[in-house]
């Protein structure tokens, strides 16, 4: 079974200085329980590839499915309602709402959905046990650490029990040791939630925690390999002379140039039109 599968997927802005391909032709499958990482230098197409899987932007053309649902088909408001009940989203800015505590803050989209008050104390209640911050419900974001705050956005992303997971740079604001736990988190959730995610980061060091690592150039899809979480479950990973990343196929012959560059600092939040229509209530 696919949670989440893309077809021909192509994005194009318009621009006074021309055409941009932010998107092209990419093809995308993820499974439950699969945590793929899009890589790709800045400007390389990532935001934009994962707005338009989490359908927070409509594609120029191509396709996608959340589960059995071609969503690129529904109309806004069913879209809202698909958003809602079978996508989480996290940011790197975290997005989280200052004058409320963390459990309100998690609680937020079954608010939303109008979930029964004593169902919504009970998931909220397990989402912030998941992300460890059972101890910390009370607490205002300004009263938590970064690292904190994103494992409340975490818990928000996944109390809803979505089937896909879309995370943009969700580290990208958090220092190195700190990325590898919130890192380590989603890759745990990913696997025990059986929840299908899809996560973008510049950080070498996050792309281990990967089963497929995706990379980006130019709005296409130049080489595709199995991570090191996937290895990780092979017995050939004992070996520890094997590479960290599996066999890399490129898609194009141009073999995949890594070009990692430092994530833009950037606290403008939201950081996106996208980002703010994920975080407003659905009409
Ligand atoms: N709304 C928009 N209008 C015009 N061009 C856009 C728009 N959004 C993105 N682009 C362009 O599309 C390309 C891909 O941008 P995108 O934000 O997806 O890159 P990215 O890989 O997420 O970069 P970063 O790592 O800096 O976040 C860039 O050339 C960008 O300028
Ligand atoms: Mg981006």
């Amino acid at each position: 079974m696919t949670a989440l599968r893309a077809e021909k997927l192509t994005r194009t802005f318009s621009s006074s200085a021309g055409d941009v391909h932010a998107c092209v032709d990419i093809d995308i499958e993820v499974h439950p329980g699969e945590l793929v990482v899009v890589r790709g230098a800045s400007g390389a197409g990532k935001t934009t590839l994962l707005n338009l899987l989490g359908v927070l932007d409509r594609p120029t053309s191509g396709r996608v499915w959340i589960g059995d649902v071609e969503a690129t088909s529904l109309d806004e408001e069913a879209l809202a309602r698909l958003r809602r009940e079978q996508l989480g989203f996290v940011f790197q800015s975290f997005g989280l709402i200052p004058v409320l505590s963390a459990a309100e803050n998690v609680e937020l989209p079954l608010r939303i959905a109008r979930t029964a008050p004593a169902e919504r104390d009970e998931r909220v209640a397990e989402a912030l046990r998941l992300v460890g911050l059972a101890d910390h419900a009370a607490q205002r974001p300004g009263e938590l650490s970064g690292g904190q705050q994103q494992r409340v956005g975490i818990a928000r992303a996944i109390v809803a029990r979505p089937q896909v997971l879309i995370a943009d740079e969700p580290t990208g604001q958090l220092d190195s040791r700190t990325a590898a736990t919130v890192m380590d988190l989603i890759g745990e959730l990913v696997h025990t939630q059986g929840i299908a995610a899809v996560v973008s980061t510049h950080d070498p060091l996050l792309v281990q925690r990967a089963d497929r690592v995706i990379e980006l150039h130019d709005g296409r899809i130049t080489s595709e390999s199995t991570g090191a979480a996937a290895s990780a479950s092979d017995p050939a990973a004992d070996d520890p002379s094997a590479p960290v990343a599996g066999p890399e196929v490129s898609r194009d012959g141009e073999g995949a140039a890594s070009a990692f560059e430092p994530a833009p600092a950037d606290p403008d939040r939201p950081r996106t039109r996208a980002e703010a229509r994920a975080q407003r209530p659905a009409p």
